[in-house]
């Protein structure tokens, strides 16, 4: 299953979008005993670089025993407050989420790069019909989208589907029932927990039952605008084909990774491939060139010589890394996130591209 992405304009870079700024931690709120909702203050100067639209990410950068370690997290606050919230799960003992729910306090400053990503919600004049299907931490972009859409225009509708092993590990469940109620004619949540079979929530994981529940008996009147899918891989596949069997065709399908199966990485291990490669790096109207092992991977070749390539989750899930290939030939190891178009164009996830050919230009600054 491959869905279809929002296109993306080639435009030239700018400079501030790519660069850290300090932002100061302003609340930090525990969601579940393994989470926490963090609130970043965000200065009238830098009110402009931060803008995002609901789907968006950020990315943070932080040093943690001597290693810096980049992680990108969506941002789940909606794009009318000035301020940027952050859902955190612990899932990386000795890594940034572990530091974030048990040391980082309120006044301290973190190292954040500007929001992107392609996962959006673009509001119309028209009345919108929306479904989301999330589990777990694949909440947080789709919280921002449905605050959005809510409130966007009083006549949208929005269906969202969760899973979580049981309330006490459910994301932002507080808000979402605030939220519920506020809007009660209009916004309709099925809670749906894998672990413990609680009151007022399906019980197992999402799965095809579950999705045509809901788009076949519960909302079998609605013909939805956008269909968003957040969360681990088997979940976005499982939902995506189904609603595919159900006829809804690939562009209303938008998917964000939350987590890649350690079976589709094994798969996907780099290919057997020898000799030296020269690149030509362009990045912030900068050129530089470097010599680098074809089975190696070209953001680590480009990261060894301290260029300041822009990435975030080195997992082929962000998009942050993307780059044009101008001359030579490069090959993904993987990609879940480029459209077939996009490769065509040229375009290659910089985390997961090896060289093929004995030069390769890559261009970061024409995406
Ligand atoms: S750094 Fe996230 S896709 Fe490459």
């Amino acid at each position: 299953m491959a869905p279809a992405l929002l296109s993306f304009a080639v435009h030239q870079i700018d400079l501030s979008m790519t660069q850290f700024h300090s932002l100061t931690v302003q609340q930090i709120k525990p969601l579940t005993p393994t989470s926490v909702a963090i609130t970043f203050e965000v200065p009238k100067e830098l009110k402009q670089t931060f803008a995002f639209a609901p789907g968006q990410y950020i990315t943070i950068k932080k040093e943690i025993k001597g290693k810096e370690l980049r992680r990108a997290y969506s941002i789940s606050s909606s794009p009318k407050r000035d301020h940027i919230t952050i859902g955190v799960k612990k899932v990386d003992k000795g890594g940034f989420s572990h530091f974030a729910n048990t040391e980082l306090k309120v006044g301290d400053v973190l190292e954040v790069m500007p929001p992107e990503g392609r996962f959006v919600f673009k509001g119309t004049d028209t009345p919108k019909k929306v479904i989301a299907f999330a589990a777990g931490s694949g909440i947080t972009p789709i919280m921002s989208i449905v605050k959005e859409v809510l409130a966007n225009n009083p006549k949208n509708t929005f269906v969202l589907v969760y899973g979580n092993k049981s309330y006490a590990e459910t994301m932002f469940y507080k808000d979402l029932v605030k939220l519920q109620l506020d809007n009660a004619d209009r916004f309709f949540i099925y809670f749906t927990n894998s672990k413990v079979r609680e009151e007022g929530s399906l019980f197992g994981r999402i799965d095809t039952s579950t999705v045509n529940y809901a788009i076949k008996n519960k909302h079998k009147n609605i013909e939805f605008d956008a269909y968003y899918l957040c969360g681990p891989e088997d979940m976005i596949n499982t939902v995506g084909n189904t609603l595919e069997d159900n006829g809804v065709s690939k562009d209303k399908i938008h998917f964000e990774l939350f987590s890649t199966s350690t079976e589709t990485l094994a798969e996907a291990s780099p290919v057997e491939s020898d000799g030296k490669t020269q690149v030509t790096v362009i990045l912030d109207d900068e050129e530089y060139s470097l010599t680098m092992n074809k089975h190696e991977i070209v953001l680590d070749a480009v990261l060894k010589q301290n260029i300041d390539a822009p990435y975030s989750c080195q997992g082929g899930v962000c998009s942050s890394c993307i780059a044009r290939v101008t001359e030579g030939n490069a090959e993904m190891v993987k990609n879940q996130i480029l459209t077939d178009g996009e490769i065509a164009e040229g375009f290659i996830l910089t985390c997961q591209a090896h060289p093929l050919t004995p030069t390769l230009k890559v261009d970061y600054d024409d995406v």
